[in-house]
């Protein structure tokens, strides 16, 4: 049998590398095999994953030398930043070009890069139907991997673009999920008025990335949007009320409202949500459903990722 393909898995403890790195190791037949990339070797996710029967080598996103000797032999990687540890566009950008510096350096012939829409390409600065952040983004942590597919594409790194959507295990771990008003009936809270909002669950975006590499060079140099399913407002608290028995409401708000909100990254989230409003129909139609589950046929719908998740939702 021939050498399986090493997959240097960035974010392999984290949700998206995560997803990746299990869905090779649960796939005794793969031609692949991972290398999860962790700064801290010695973390129980980092021993489960040796367990499962990855290489795991530590490395720094901010350390260009540990990425290269990381990335060393392999043959493909995965790449993820994780800006809300960086509340910092620059720093993201400069993450992001470690890696792609890195895996043209180690002749890297397959990255996937996790990114988004550069927003300014569709609002530039100088609109103020959203205000500019961070004196150059519209939404900083989309701006940032937006800019960052540049400097893949001008260094000449083999590389698809996989653009992610909203993950609908927000509703449990980023504080968004339904919580109990003062009439006593639960409501989630988002700016998308009527419109829809492209989801997914987490651990399916290591899946399609699986579904990429799989389908070897073919995807190189596109760009490929990756959703669940998009839905409204109101039927998100349909399905909610459904699978939790009990009513959801949705509470939509003006962005600006939700900007005001105050939370660490509010002003960015209520930007996103309004560029994901304003551009509804190119935002969801880029990341098309069929193409999503034809490379991953896992792939759950908003119901499905409720009934499997509906008890880990904090219901406040
Ligand atoms: N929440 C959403 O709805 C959503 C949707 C789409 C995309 N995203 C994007 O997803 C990204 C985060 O990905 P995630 O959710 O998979 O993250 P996560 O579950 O929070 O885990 C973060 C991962 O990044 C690794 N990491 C962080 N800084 C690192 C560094 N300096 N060097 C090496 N590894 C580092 C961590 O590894 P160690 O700690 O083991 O080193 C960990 O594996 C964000 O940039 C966000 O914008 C989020």
């Amino acid at each position: 049998m021939s050498e399986k393909k090493i997959i240097a898995v960035l974010g392999a403890t984290g949700a998206q590398g995560g997803s990746l790195a299990h869905s090779i190791l649960n796939d005794p037949k793969s031609e692949f095999k991972v290398r999860a990339i962790t700064r801290n070797p010695t973390s129980d996710k980092a021993k489960a994953l040796a367990k499962a029967g990855a290489e795991v080598v530590g490395a720094d996103l901010d350390d260009l030398d540990s990425l290269k000797k990381a990335f060393k032999g392999a043959y493909g990687v995965y790449g993820v930043t994780n800006y809300w540890e960086l509340f910092s566009p620059e720093k993201e950008i400069n993450q992001a070009k470690n890696i792609a510096k890195a895996a043209k350096e180690a002749g890297v012939e397959h990255v996937i890069w996790s990114s988004f829409e550069d927003t300014r390409d569709r609002i530039p600065l100088d609109d103020d139907r959203m205000p500019t952040l961070m004196g150059y983004y519209k939404v900083p942590h989309f701006d940032s991997k937006g800019e960052a597919n540049k400097i893949f594409a001008n260094l000449g790194v083999p590389t698809t673009y996989m653009f992610t959507s909203f993950y609908w295990d927000n509703f449990i771990y980023f504080g968004m999920g339904p919580k109990r008003g003062e009439d006593g009936i639960l409501a989630f809270t988002l700016p998308m008025g009527d419109k829809r909002l492209s989801g997914i669950a987490a651990e399916d975006i290591g899946k399609c990335a699986y579904g990429i590499f799989k389908k070897g060079k073919e995807l190189i140099g596109k760009t490929i949007g990756i959703a669940g399913e998009h839905l409204t407002g109101s039927e998100m608290a349909e399905a909610f009320t459904k699978a939790l028995g009990q009513k959801v409401k949705y509470n939509a708000v003006p962005p600006a409202v939700y900007r005001s909100f105050g939370f660490p990254g509010a002003d960015d989230l209520g930007n996103m949500f309004q560029y994901k409003h304003d551009f509804n129909d190119d935002y969801c139609g880029f990341r098309n459903i069929e193409r999503t589950r034809s490379l991953n046929p896992d792939l759950k719908t908003f119901e499905q990722w409720l009934t499997a998740n509906k008890d880990r939702i904090p219901l406040e």
